[in-house]
């Protein structure tokens, strides 16, 4: 039997209670989702990017947040749209990683769950693209109007939003078996 991949489920509210963590708690226990999904739903502990701090003296919880992306077999991001970008928390998450290699080839999903979200899910895309993460459209979802499809106890209200969910668990699981079994042969 094969072993389950480990996946890292980034929220990037700052909300507590957040729409985005519901729809990462929704896909962690989703029966298709075939994936361990291990959350990091709090972004706003992390010490804000320092570039004195990126040689020898990068904080101890960098250092592990790094090693936990390093050692993933593959990112979920799911995020709200913040004035037109992505919140400042995810920016931040990036900047410390964008020195390192923890993110190259790395098979990615992007969901944005926002009221629009249209420019910070284009936004987030060019960011991951040029971080070097791999995706495909099928791997990246756009969810609008997300407080009236998602409810306050975390239940998929929009049974659209519910058949794109499934597909998005499908294509991202197929994706991340596909480059894993590719970067088999690379190293
Ligand atoms: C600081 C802030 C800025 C926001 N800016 C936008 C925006 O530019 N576009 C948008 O679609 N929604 C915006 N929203 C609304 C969020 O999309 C909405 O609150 C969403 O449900 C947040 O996701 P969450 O429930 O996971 O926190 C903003 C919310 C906050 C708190």
């Amino acid at each position: 039997m094969t072993k389950k991949k480990n996946i890292i489920g980034i929220c990037g509210s700052a909300s507590p209670s957040s729409a985005n963590l519901s729809i990462l708690n929704w896909i962690a226990n989703a029966e298709k989702a075939n994936f361990n999904l291990e959350l990091v739903e709090d972004l706003t502990q992390l010490p804000h990017f320092n570039t004195a701090l990126t040689d020898e003296n990068v904080p101890e919880q960098i250092v592990a947040f790094r090693a936990k992306i390093a050692h993933a077999d593959g990112i979920i991001i799911c995020t709200p749209e913040y004035i037109f970008s992505i919140p400042s928390g995810l920016k931040n998450m990036i900047e410390w990683c964008v020195s390192t290699t923890v993110f190259i080839d790395k098979p990615v999903g992007l969901i944005t769950a926002s009221a629009s979200g249209l420019k910070g899910h284009a936004e987030l895309k060019l960011i991951m693209e040029t971080i070097q993460t791999k995706f495909i459209d099928q791997t990246t979802l756009l969810i609008q109007g997300v407080k009236g499809k998602v409810s306050k106890d975390g239940k998929i209200m929009d049974k659209q939003t519910e058949e794109e969910l499934n597909l998005f668990i499908d294509a991202f699981e197929k994706w991340t078996q596909k480059l894993s079994f590719e970067n088999r042969f690379k190293s």
